[in-house]
Order: structure tokens, then C-alpha cells, then sequence
């Protein structure tokens, strides 16, 4: 019995599942992982073609190298994109076509990479992910936020104050701009405060979240902006104003993106950091949210397939 055991323990060990999803003991660095994704993808066949599916492919994205590997991993019959330096990897997950992007950090790179990806694999849904930093105090390290909803925090107006009377709270969210289907009137965009994910997005993440107690998962306000906030004041405010659960700075402009595109998505995070509990950023957090997406995608293949998506 303890022979069984001890090599079953060998085992895991050696597939790395120690790693994840219960990663939390465990600290990695960029110099960790990148090479080992980089020599994975550099070893993968580049396509010579434009891609076909007679299936719409899933999407799935990740900013950094460290927050795809997994997932690229996951792929069947992987084959490489390149558009414009941003990286793709196209197979299959659970005989389904999965497309896998690394869109690189930030707003402008997250928007860019979904135009791409929409008009290079036509997705039939979009699901962005990855590490955040905490703004409740009961998010921890490891604990995922399903957003159900998302804003750019950096979209706002302030209130005008004179020299030697600056107070952040003195603003209100403008919001950012997007094509609206529902206006007969006019074709221009028009501005948007907040993106909600797709219903049926998010209904799968929440039963993929409530049949795996792996993960403590809650639904929540994500915030994006290029910044990374750490002063407790201006978390305070962005929380209790505008209810946002963690910051990062992708899921909002790939929502923005999407709503134009008028194509499912959601957004899923991690929390890597937490500024008001004072746990540092941790790398590591980015390969169980990998885990629990791939879980959250399994379940929406499911959907589709059953004709429920
Ligand atoms: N603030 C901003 N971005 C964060 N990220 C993780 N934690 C934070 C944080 N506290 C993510 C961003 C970006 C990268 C720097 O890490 O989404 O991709």
C-alpha cells in the first residue's frame, strides 16, 4: 500500500501536478518558465496557411508567456501563428478547436491581438485570463474572480480643482467607446461604463467553479487600466466606488473589443497579489488558473456540442 502510494506520489510529482492546482506553497520565476514555453512553441510546426475550421474555435488568452503555458500545453496537434509578433497556437482540447493567444501586457496589446484573432480565427468565444492584484480583503493568492463585469478604470472625468486641491475622488467613470447594435439612430459609437460577460460564459464558469472545490472562486467587478495601483487610498476608492474586486490590464479592453465584434466573452482572473492583505505579486498563481479555465472550457465544449451554446 505505501509502495503504491510513494510511486503515485512519484508520479505526480514528475508531471509537474504538484504545480497545479495546488500551487500555492510553490514560488516560480519568469527565468522558470519562459524558457520552457518558448523551446515548447519554438519546437511546434508554424503554419504555412491561413487557418480553417469547419468548427468556430474557442479563443483563450493570456497576457504573459507564464499565464499561456499551460494551456498551449493542453493542445493537441498544435500549429503556430504569427500575426503582427503576437502569438497564436491553434489545436484541439477535448477534439475541439482551441485557439491559444499570448497577447502580450496590457490594453492597447489585449485589443489589438482579439482584432486579430477575430479576423484570423473567427472565435466563437473569448475568454481572457490570467493573474490580477486583490482589492477585497478576503482575496487571497490563488483565489479566482469570475468577472461578471468589467470596467477601465482609467476612463474617467474629474471634477476641476485648483492648485493645491487634488482629491481623487472628485471623478466619475466616463467610460469607453464602443459600437452600439441596439441604436437605430446613429452608427457612431457610443460610450459604455461597464461590459458584462456573456450569460452563458458565465454560467459555465460558475458551475465549473461550483463542482470543483479546488479553487475558492467569486464573481466580481474586474478593473483594467496599463497601471498597477498600490496605494491603499486609491484601492479604497476604485473598490468602493466603482466595486471593483481586482485590477489587472486586459479584460476590459478585450470586452470592448468583443462587444464591437458582438462575440461571447469573459473574463476569469487570478489573484497574484493583494496589495491591502500585503501579499506580493506570486508567478506561480498564473498555472492553476490555466487549470481552472481548461475546466471552464471543457464544460463550454460540452455546450456546444449539446447545441446549448
Ligand atoms: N495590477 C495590475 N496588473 C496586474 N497583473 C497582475 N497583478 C496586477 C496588479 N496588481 C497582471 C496584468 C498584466 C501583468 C503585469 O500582470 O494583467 O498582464
Amino acid at each position: 500500500m505505501r509502495k503504491i502510494f510513494t510511486f503515485l506520489a512519484a508520479i505526480l510529482f514528475a508531471t509537474n501536478i504538484f504545480l497545479s492546482p495546488i500551487a500555492s506553497a510553490a514560488t516560480l520565476t519568469f527565468e522558470q518558465i519562459n524558457p520552457q514555453v518558448e523551446g515548447y512553441v519554438a519546437s511546434l510546426p508554424t503554419a504555412k496557411k491561413a487557418y480553417k475550421s469547419s468548427q468556430r474555435p474557442i479563443l483563450i488568452q493570456g497576457a504573459m508567456t507564464a499565464e499561456v503555458g499551460n494551456l498551449i500545453n493542453a493542445l493537441k496537434n498544435p500549429v503556430v501563428y504569427w500575426h503582427m509578433h503576437y502569438l497564436f497556437v491553434a489545436g484541439t482540447y477535448k477534439n475541439y478547436p482551441v485557439v491559444v493567444s499570448r497577447t502580450g501586457v496590457g490594453m492597447e496589446n489585449a485589443a489589438a491581438s482579439t482584432v486579430l484573432a477575430i479576423e484570423k480565427f473567427n472565435p466563437i468565444a473569448v475568454i481572457n485570463q490570467g493573474t490580477a492584484g486583490g482589492y477585497l480583503p478576503n482575496l487571497h493568492v490563488n483565489d479566482i474572480v469570475i468577472g461578471d463585469s468589467s470596467i477601465n478604470y482609467s476612463a474617467y472625468k474629474e471634477e476641476y480643482s485648483p492648485a493645491g486641491e487634488y482629491d481623487i475622488t472628485k471623478q466619475t467613470l466616463r467610460g469607453i467607446s464602443a459600437y452600439d447594435k441596439d441604436n437605430k439612430e446613429s452608427t457612431e459609437f457610443r460610450r459604455f461604463s461597464d461590459f458584462k460577460p456573456d450569460e452563458r460564459l458565465l454560467q459555465a464558469a460558475k458551475t465549473t467553479a461550483a463542482l470543483n472545490k479546488n479553487w475558492n472562486v467569486t464573481p466580481g467587478t474586474i478593473g483594467s487600466a496599463d497601471s498597477w495601483n498600490n496605494a491603499i487610498d486609491h484601492i479604497a476608492f476604485l473598490r468602493d466606488n466603482y466595486g471593483v474586486a481586482c485590477e489587472e490590464m486586459e479584460t476590459n479592453a478585450v470586452a470592448q473589443m468583443c462587444h464591437t465584434a458582438d462575440i461571447p466573452f469573459i473574463g476569469i482572473r487570478i489573484i497574484s497579489d493583494n496589495a491591502v492583505t500585503g501579499e506580493d505579486f506570486e508567478l506561480a498563481s498564473a498555472l492553476p488558473c490555466q487549470d481552472f479555465v481548461l475546466l471552464v472550457t471543457e464544460k463550454l465544449i460540452r455546450d456546444i456540442k449539446a447545441k446549448r451554446f
